[in-house]
């Protein structure tokens, strides 16, 4: 008998056995059908995946940090009680992987109650890492636009300021909360709490609650013992205030009082808090405008103006395209489990003179909508027209234009090849006066018009 045919048998046909292999990095490089019946999943769907995106609470990444094989556990998935066992697989004195197998047991006692109980208690234990933990560093943003860099380095500077405000500016989808959540990972904040509220999706009248907390009895309704606010459970970290122009000028004023004193105070409370808490907040609003129309403090802005960090549009620096979507489109495989290799040329151009109000996030669903057209085609190239559903846009924006005014269309004519001049320069002003060919003094006044950035 050949050893490929034993191992067959062995580990993929095994019925008796749920068996997964997994890679140094815990994703799924091999697994057996029965554990695949047991998951409820196609082979497709499991394959290069994390398993932790499978089964949060897989012992896999322990075992791979350690080394260590934990053996014997209860482990019970999809109303299957089994107990298993995660060994690492070490080759020349490195772990490279591991392998994790369950015998099916159907017994019911006391110790495996308390198992249960304990492998439910560590997947709550997961959950709340994710929510209390910032995931991206600043090696995650990616981009080489110059625009972009100079702020991303800036960003990087701010982060050692830990007691310093951040307001990052910039429309939906630029990456506003991955440069919060790096900003946070980057400062000596880091082992602390990273906390983000969205101050649009909480109804008014429980944000001051969810902020600030309450003391037992302060409204009916309030728990029995109060609640801890936002800015207690950050102590040490960092809270992150998005949408904050959605904020009630009531709620601004309060947060302003919370910054400047450093101190909170429950609701129904009746003594101070001292609070060690970083502000990040974010807004894809005109702060300036809502400040002259009254819907922003003033003082609150000032406050949280300290270090402003504006983040340029895509269309600003559409010459990171291709890097964002090579980079997209391999965590998409991963995701959706296809397998496309390229994206023609023609694509790029194609993505890149399109206006993208969504930004980033909205070149992630562009790029997962393509990918799955193309797998569909059975093709691993992604092409010009694997994209034909942009092109409807890009005519819409066109059709748009030409309803405006002919001195609107000329301006943005205009702009637009100014912008495309400046990035082809590398935003170096005299190359870009040169390519344009007019004046460096009719470009200065040109792109002050605009509020180019410097
Ligand atoms: N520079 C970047 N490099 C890589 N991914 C990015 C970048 N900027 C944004 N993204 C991705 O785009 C999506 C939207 O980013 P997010 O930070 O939520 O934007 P915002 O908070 O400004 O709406 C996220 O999935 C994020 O990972
Ligand atoms: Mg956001």
């Amino acid at each position: 008998m050949e050893i490929g045919r034993i191992l067959e048998a062995l580990f993929t046909e095994n019925q008796f056995m749920a068996a997964m292999i997994v890679d140094d990095r815990g994703r799924i490089v091999s697994i057996s059908e029965t554990y695949l019946n047991v998951l409820n999943l196609c082979r497709e769907e499991v394959i290069g995946r994390p398993a932790k995106e499978i089964t949060p609470h897989t012992r896999v990444m322990t075992v791979l940090e350690s080394g260590k094989a934990i053996v014997g556990y209860n482990w019970r998935i999809n109303d299957y009680n089994m107990i298993a066992s995660t060994i690492p697989i070490i080759q020349e004195g490195k772990v490279v992987g591991a392998f994790a197998y369950s015998v099916f047991m159907d017994i019911w006692n006391a110790q495996d109650t308390i198992e249960n109980l304990l492998t439910e208690l560590n997947m709550y234990k997961d959950e709340v890492d994710n929510l209390y933990k910032a995931k991206y560093n600043f090696e995650d943003i990616l981009g080489k636009n110059e625009v972009f860099k100079k702020v991303k380095n800036f960003a990087h500077q701010v982060a050692q300021h830990t007691i310093t405000t951040v307001l990052l500016c910039g429309e939906s989808g630029t990456g506003k909360e991955l440069f919060a959540q790096a900003i946070h990972n980057q400062s000596s904040r880091s082992r602390f709490p990273f906390l983000r509220i969205n101050c649009a999706t909480i109804p008014e009248n429980l944000l001051e609650a969810e902020l600030f907390g309450y003391e037992e009895g302060a409204f009916t309704g309030a728990k029995k013992g109060g609640k801890p606010g936002k800015f207690e459970l950050a102590s040490g970290g960092t809270i992150f205030l998005d949408e904050i122009g959605e904020m009630s000028t009531t709620m601004q004023s309060k947060l302003l009082v919370a910054l400047q004193e450093q101190e909170i105070e429950r609701l129904g409370g009746s003594h101070p808090i001292r609070v060690n808490v970083r502000v990040i907040a974010a807004t894809n609003r005109n702060l300036e405008d809502m400040i002259e129309s009254g819907a922003f403090r003033e003082d609150l802005y000032y406050r949280l103006n300290v270090v402003r960090l504006d983040i340029p549009p895509l269309r600003k620096r559409s010459g990171d395209i291709p890097l964002l979507c090579h980079h997209i489109m391999t965590r998409l495989n991963c995701r959706l489990a296809t397998g496309i290799k390229e994206i023609t040329s023609s694509a790029l151009e194609m993505l890149g003179s399109y206006s993208w109000p969504g930004n980033i996030r909205e070149l992630e669903n562009v790029l997962e909508r393509a990918m799955i057209l193309a797998d569909m085609e059975k093709t691993e190239i992604l092409d010009a027209r694997h994209f034909m559903f942009i092109k409807k846009r890009l005519d819409l924006n066109r059709a748009s234009h030409e309803k405006q005014s002919l001195k609107t269309a000329v301006r943005e004519f205009e702009r637009d090849l100014i912008d495309k001049a400046m990035q082809d320069a590398d935003y170096d002003r005299v190359k870009a006066a040169e390519l344009l060919e007019i004046d460096l003094s009719t470009l200065y006044r040109k792109l002050k018009k605009w509020d180019f950035p410097a």
